[in-house]
């Protein structure tokens, strides 16, 4: 029997999700909706509107025989039955909770036009990641006018890492379903269960309370966070102490209870998710006056910002205290390596600090220059853009790393050397340079929680 399924939603989540889900289901009808036409098209186009290795085949492979992208919203939601809904619920920017809780509107928007549009009973599933209690919400939305239909709302957090979406969508590590205890809710359950059966093993697939669920995927984001936070702040001690970041989180993450993964020190973590959700997870602790709780999660992001700033204090101090007319090369703009997303990178803040200190910046990236230049929009100072790395390095006095590709690891840096002012420096924020040969060539080099190599 054909399963049709909507997801309302076209974006780093839903269009990996769904080209994944009907490349897996063949039984199943998979259409795509947004409100974004040039998304669609861009979907339907021979250019997708993101960058993620391995999508484009697959895409290729289901686009028009199960896989479908439109803008036609209501339609969707008159002739499907499961809707998943992936919009986007970011930061609010204004009134109460602004640059804290989550703007629920796009979401609260989405629920009412499929109260509006539906006729037939609804399994409506949360694939966004959400405030905690937004399902109750969703419920009184869907419930509350007695319209007659049943409606049944799951959370489905999503757990893929943009870069590797392709791959933690086919061998999800677990996948995790919220639903009412009740006889529909449960029964409802089930029915997504047997989706995912199609290709996870069962043991990979949890069922929980519908609160937990969704708190889950707030908490997930916030220990990977809270790792990453944790060993750059040992970078920073570190740096003073001449003891070696990488030295540090080896013998620690050797530790199988603490575990190796997440402990690679950097200029900062990027991302749409991770600052976002934190934000969100202390707004709910305030909300429910846990104070404490909610200063401990801050501090997370706090040392974040701490860590970017502490980049530039850097940069600026190694470069003699002033950076003004200097041309620095920021290598790498996303926010990481295999990824053309750029939302909240680390690199639109070292670049708008180098401009505040009147640096000129040329900009690097083989996959994010279109992102970057929209970020980028309307902020005063010398800007350029330039994919080939060879030719954005010529004549600049510094290299600011700031993306972990791995291209960068083998550049001909004798020929770039050649190329730069003398003295020429090398700051790696993403420690993924050959540190000793880059100083054999002559370069300056500061790695982020390691002794600088310097010829002063
Ligand atoms: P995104 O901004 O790339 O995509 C969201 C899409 O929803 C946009 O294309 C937007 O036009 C569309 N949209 C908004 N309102 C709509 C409406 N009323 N009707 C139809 N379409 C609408 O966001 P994303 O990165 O895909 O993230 C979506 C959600 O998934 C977020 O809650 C995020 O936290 C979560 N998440 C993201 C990732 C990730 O790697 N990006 C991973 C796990 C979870
Ligand atoms: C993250 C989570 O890993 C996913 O499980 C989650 O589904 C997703 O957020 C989400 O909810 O959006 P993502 O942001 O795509 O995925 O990428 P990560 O690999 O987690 O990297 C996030 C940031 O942390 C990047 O800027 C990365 O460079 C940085 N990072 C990561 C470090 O600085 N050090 C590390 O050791 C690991």
């Amino acid at each position: 029997m054909e399963v049709n399924i909507l997801c309302i939603g076209a974006g780093y989540v839903g269009g990996p999700g769904m080209a994944v889900l009907a490349q897996k289901c063949p039984h199943c009808r998979v259409t795509v909706v947004d409100i974004d036409a040039k998304r669609i098209a861009a979907w339907n186009s021979d250019s997708l509107p993101i960058y993620e290795p391995g999508l484009e085949e697959i895409v290729l492979q289901t686009r028009g025989r199960n896989l479908f992208f439109s803008t036609a919203i209501e339609r969707g939601i008159r002739e499907n039955d499961i809707i998943f809904v992936s919009v986007n619920a970011p930061t609010k920017t204004f009134g109460v909770g602004a640059g804290m809780a989550a703007d629920l509107h796009y979401w609260e928007k989405t629920a009412r036009q499929i109260l509006k549009h539906s006729q037939s009973p609804k399994i409506v599933i949360e694939k966004s990641t959400l405030p905690v209690k937004t399902a109750l919400a969703m419920e009184r939305i869907l419930k509350g006018v007695g319209s007659g239909i049943n409606f049944e709302v799951l959370s489905n957090p999503e757990f893929m890492a943009e870069g590797t979406a392709i791959k933690d969508l086919e061998y999800p590590e677990r996948v995790l379903i919220g639903s009412r205890e009740t006889e529909s809710g449960l029964k409802a359950r089930d029915t997504l269960v047997e989706i995912y059966l199609t290709w996870v093993p069962r043991e990979k697939i949890l069922t929980s309370n519908i609160w937990s669920s969704e708190l889950s995927k707030l908490v997930a984001n916030a220990f990977l966070a809270q790792r990453i936070s944790s060993i750059n702040a040992i970078s920073a001690l570190c740096e003073k102490t001449e003891a070696d970041v990488g030295e540090v989180a080896k013998a620690v993450g050797m530790d199988s209870r603490i575990g190796p993964k997440f402990l690679q020190a950097s200029v900062g973590f990027g991302g749409s998710c991770f600052k976002k959700d934190i934000l969100n997870l202390v707004y709910l602790c305030r909300h429910y006056s846990l104070e404490e709780v909610a200063a401990y999660w801050e501090s997370v992001v706090r040392i974040n910002e701490y860590q970017q700033e502490r980049f530039i204090l850097n940069m600026l101090q190694a470069m003699f205290n002033t950076l003004s007319g200097k041309k620095i090369c920021l290598l790498g703009f996303a926010f990481k390596a295999n990824t053309g997303d750029t939302r909240e990178s680390p690199a639109i803040f070292i670049a708008r600090r180098l401009l505040e200190e009147k640096a000129e910046i040329v900009i690097s990236d083989p996959h994010a220059l279109t992102n970057a230049r929209c970020d980028m929009e309307g902020v005063e100072g010398r800007i350029s853009y330039e994919g080939n790395p060879y030719d954005a390095l010529r004549g600049c006095h510094a290299i600011a790393v700031l993306t972990e590709w791995e291209q960068y690891r083998s550049l001909d840096f004798q020929n770039i050397f050649e190329g730069m002012v003398k003295p020429a420096f090398i700051f790696d924020g993403r420690n993924i340079l050959d540190h000793q040969r880059c100083f054999d060539i002559g370069f300056n080099v500061y790695p982020v929680g390691k002794p600088p190599l310097t010829h002063f």
